[in-house]
């Protein structure tokens, strides 16, 4: 799929006439990182159907082959990645550099803290902001030895023999999480990891599918030191994450009904959907009934009249990624919207938090910042230039925000999109919005 050209950095995305149509998004994100990792480890090829071709996989893609591992494209959302087993991983030439994408720093961390050589993890400027700790050190709870840049990249993973652990974790992350799973692969004994909320499955469900025995009793999921990999075929379903944009724009916008197939409805992270309904989105999901290890439906939403709502704590977890677009409903939605619980979004690619604030305000909403979350007062929305932070998310949130804006929007530093949704502006532009890219 075509991405914004790198040059490009500013979107002016102005009223549509009329909004609708049927799309698919590109390949869901998490998912195509754990592809590439597990298929890299496992015995025997794995070919991957549905591949996130972005700058974020694109990262872990150079990284795995710079592990020693072949990874062959027929066609760019398919691949054959040819494992190499558990132990047969080698060392890199340099650095690896992970990008824009924490999902990958991370959960390399996990991967290459028990080989037996040295791996130095490096990313791009906001990567480096990122808290590395929070996977580091339950990390070195299991003999990991690896040294952070006071908390964040670039990191030193000096390979070590590891032991398993019981992890209590304070944090809700799927990222650490599949980090020390990762690690436990590798761990002499049991290592388990009791989250303090369920987060999203991807790597427990792909191990499975893997031949992989991993358990989850309540909140607590268990791995087994030692265990190998049979490589299998992975499809990856379409990223509800980037669905999510779609699926506010047509609640805000599409009178006759925007429908996006084959998009990932795991359990585990699809809050987006219960609380758009909560608001009064009209959401059909029709089940695939062919997916594979991760469940797929066909998603319909119509324009409906959307109403604030204070957004249950229990569903942050779950649709972590998708407040930048929940957001834009909520401004344009009657009454209160109000967040709380969810400080993790002043971790993520921006201060999701800050960055929203900022741009709501431009665009005439009345919003009030938390420690923890927003309040945002729904109302009328002007077009303005807002600034996305370099944040993906961020920039495809506004580009829907003027579906409702009285004038166009411009959002600037936009070149990140490409990180995760290669084809934005084409997909958005198909169902009705005008994105006009500048550089
Ligand atoms: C992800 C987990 C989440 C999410 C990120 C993808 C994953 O991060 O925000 O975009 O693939 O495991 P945290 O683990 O930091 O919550």
């Amino acid at each position: 799929m075509a991405g914004n050209p790198p040059e490009v950095s500013c979107y002016r995305v102005s009223v549509p006439a009329k909004v609708g149509g049927s799309i698919t998004v590109p390949g869901d994100k998490s998912v195509s990182h754990r592809a590439l990792m597990l298929g890299a480890i496992a015995d025997g090829v794995t070919e991957v159907e549905g591949f996130l071709d972005s700058e974020d996989c694109r990262a872990t893609e150079s990284a795995v082959r710079r592990l020693g591992v072949s990874v062959e494209r027929a066609g760019e959302s398919r691949l054959s990645i040819r494992g190499r087993g558990v132990d047969g991983l080698t060392a890199a030439d340099g650095a690896l550099d992970m990008g824009n994408a924490g999902t990958a720093m991370r959960l390399m961390m996990g991967l290459l803290a028990g080989q037996h050589f040295d791996s130095v993890l490096i990313g791009d400027e906001s990567l480096s902001r990122r808290p590395m700790e929070r996977a580091a050190a339950p990390l070195r709870r299991m003999g990991a030895r690896i040294d952070t840049t006071d908390g964040h990249a670039p990191l030193t993973i000096h390979g070590a023999p590891l032991v398993g652990a019981h992890h209590v974790l304070e944090v809700a992350s799927a990222q650490v999480k599949s980090a020390l799973l990762l690690a436990g692969l590798y761990a002499r004994g049991t290592t388990s990891v009791l989250e303090p909320a369920v987060t999203r499955d991807h790597t427990e469900r792909m191990l499975r599918s893997f031949g992989v025995s991993v358990t989850r009793k309540n909140r607590a999921v268990t791995i087994e030191g030692g265990q190998r990999l049979s490589a299998c075929p992975i499809r990856v379903p379409g990223d509800l994450s980037s669905a999510a944009f779609f699926l506010v724009l047509g609640a805000l916008a599409a009178k006759r009904g925007l429908t996006i197939r084959n998009v990932g409805v795991n359990p585990t992270r699809n809050g987006v959907l219960e609380i758009l309904t909560r608001m009064g989105a009209r959401i059909a999901v029709r089940p695939n009934a062919d997916a594979g290890a991760e469940p797929t439906a066909e998603l319909e939403v119509k324009q409906s009249e959307l109403t604030g709502i204070e957004i249950p704590r229990a569903l942050v977890p779950l649709a972590i990624d998708e407040f930048p677009a929940l957001l834009i409903a909520a401004a344009a939605a009657r009454g209160t919207t109000t967040l709380t619980g969810a400080e993790e979004l002043r971790v993520k690619e921006s201060d999701r938090i800050a960055a929203m604030a900022d741009g709501l305000t431009h665009l005439g909403i009345e919003v009030e910042t938390l420690p923890d979350g927003i309040v945002v007062n729904g109302g009328s929305l002007t077009g303005g230039t807002v600034e996305s932070r370099g944040d993906h998310r961020i920039a495809m949130a506004f580009a829907v925000a003027a579906s409702v804006a009285s004038g166009p929007v411009t959002v600037r530093d936009v070149a990140n999109v490409n990180t995760s949704f290669p084809g934005f502006a084409q997909t958005a532009t198909r169902v009705g919005l005008k994105v006009e890219c500048f550089s």
